[in-house]
């Protein structure tokens, strides 16, 4: 929860000429700011290569507002607090340099010593940053000390170990904030109230009632410009190792004793703990890869992913996963969670889909199953729940017909809920690590997803397999078809057709 009441601070980007910073962390600092949900005493230095002025970090401030959040209100004093210093993160001169204009900012702003390190580039050098933080004074400060960390924290167990070490040189695990912008999302968040505020899901969120749950997060875009990472990385490690299965251990932890930090994190580590290991031969039975072969999306031509920029011919990189989770403890065994998320799919959507058990019989036609009971959770784009029952069809005689109960969350509050990015500076300003991962969670993470990867990289796929526009390759429907399941159609359960 909130231990500290003050957001006063120096938040320290590096990367802030980059798209991250750009698109999603000065808009969202504008927004806390326009809501008055940041301290007046606050400094913000943006570190970079480029030899940039004050002054012209400040337009690409206003710039980028203008642009991402669409007004220009209070615009000037907002970037009044904007300072820039040109920074080789290698080079320990650059960190003294850094250091100086902190001390003079903490002074002018009183800013009690809080520092925020905000690490929004590339994953190599977080671990050199780290080690100059602490060599070169910075991390020596009478406030509070944070590490904020974007993805990828590491490339598979091995590497997040040793970036681990690293930055565990020079700050403290509870001082490390490692970002995984699902946890922002208002919906995901939601999953633990809706499960913890209700008296009718939780005696019924177990192997008895419960017959699978189905996690579906689906792109239209496809690898944009980041081939460069993306080849390295695949779905498997952009998408399944952190937000999918995070997603996974809000649906599958048992109700945390109370609402702290470390309660929450260690009901998901349990989660964890509890997931059946899928390694060697078994891949093949419980994981499914596919990439995109070039297809049509909104009516536009777009190529194959092996045409992209960046990417070679042969390409053996998945850009689309689907995975069959086994829990195996008390509450979930026999109770597969499936997953399944892509690049260039039909649709940008992600939802997740709990069925209930059949009934015994259907009293009212004996040769017809009725529909099986869903509770659709509704991630994005649009938020909210549904929850599907049969209900008496109108007319004399008794017929059933699936209803829909809908609640919408944008519908709710009129606007759209805060971005992710938002929220979660926010919680790291006010020291709240709830909605970030702890190492714990990232390893063993790291551990079930590297066995995985060990046999696709030793073993070349028929890519592609999927075209571009559809819903991925036909194996991830003979995934669950082996258990006698099927996917949920994600825009069939879309709001708008309830
Ligand atoms: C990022 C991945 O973590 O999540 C991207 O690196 C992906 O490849 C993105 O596109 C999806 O996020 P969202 O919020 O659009 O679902």
């Amino acid at each position: 929860m909130i231990p500290n009441d003050t957001s006063t601070s120096l938040i320290m980007i590096f990367g802030a000429t980059g798209d991250l910073a750009k698109r999603k962390l000065y808009p969202s600092l504008y927004h806390l700011y326009k809501k008055g949900k940041l301290a007046e005493k606050f400094a913000v230095i943006g570190t970079a290569r480029r030899a940039w002025t004050h002054e012209q970090f400040r337009e690409n401030i206003k710039e980028s507002i203008i642009t991402f959040v669409g007004t220009n209100d209070q615009i000037d004093d907002f970037a009044s607090h904007f300072y820039y210093q040109p920074h080789d993160v290698t080079d320990s001169n650059s960190y003294i340099q850094l250091k100086k204009l902190a001390e003079e900012l903490d002074t002018k702003y009183s800013l009690q010593g809080n520092r925020i390190f905000y690490l929004a580039m590339a994953p190599e050098f977080f671990g050199t940053i780290a080690d100059h933080l602490k060599s070169d004074g910075l991390t020596e400060t009478i406030g509070f000390k944070r590490l904020v960390i974007e993805k990828p924290f590491g490339h598979d167990l091995e590497s997040a170990e040793s970036l681990n070490a690293q930055i565990r040189q020079s700050f403290a695990e509870e001082e490390i904030y490692r970002i995984d912008h699902y946890l922002g999302k208002a919906m995901v968040q939601n999953i633990e109230v809706i499960r913890f505020a209700n008296a009718f899901f939780e005696p019924l969120w177990n192997n008895r009632y419960i017959s699978n749950i189905q996690i579906t997060s689906s792109e239209k875009l496809g690898v944009e410009e980041r081939a460069r990472y993306y080849e390295k990385s695949g779905a498997l490690r952009d998408m399944v190792q952190n937000h999918m299965l995070q997603m996974v251990a809000l649906l599958a932890m048992e109700p945390p004793i109370r609402l702290t930090t470390e309660e929450i994190r260690s009901e998901k580590v349990k989660v964890f703990r509890a997931l059946r290991p899928i390694e060697g031969d078994e891949v093949e039975k419980y994981f499914v890869r596919g990439q995109y072969d070039k297809g049509t999306i909104d009516n536009n031509e777009v190529v194959g992913y092996r045409d992209e920029h960046n990417v070679v011919p042969q390409s053996n990189t998945e850009t689309f996963v689907a995975g069959k989770l086994m829990i195996d403890n008390f509450r979930w065994a026999g109770v597969p969670f499936y997953i399944r998320t892509g690049k260039r799919l039909t649709t940008k959507s992600t939802k997740i889909v709990i069925q209930f058990k059949n009934i015994p019989m259907n009293l009212y036609n004996k040769n017809e199953q009725l529909s099986p009971n869903l509770l659709v959770i509704h991630i994005q784009p649009e938020e909210g729940i549904t929850l599907h029952v049969n209900a008496k069809k109108s007319g004399r005689n008794i017929q059933t017909k699936p209803v829909k109960l809908n609640f919408s969350n944008e519908a709710d509050n009129g606007i759209n809920t805060p971005e992710a990015y938002e929220k979660l500076l926010y919680d790291c300003l006010h020291g709240d690590a709830t909605n970030f991962t702890h190492w714990d969670e990232v390893a063993l993470s790291w551990r079930f997803v590297d066995k995985i990867s060990e046999v696709w990289e030793n073993k070349q796929s028929s890519f592609p397999n999927y075209k571009a526009g559809s819903m991925g390759p036909f194996e991830a429907d003979k995934l669950l078809q082996q258990d006698n399941f099927s996917w949920w159609d994600v825009t069939d359960l879309d709001v708008e057709n309830c």
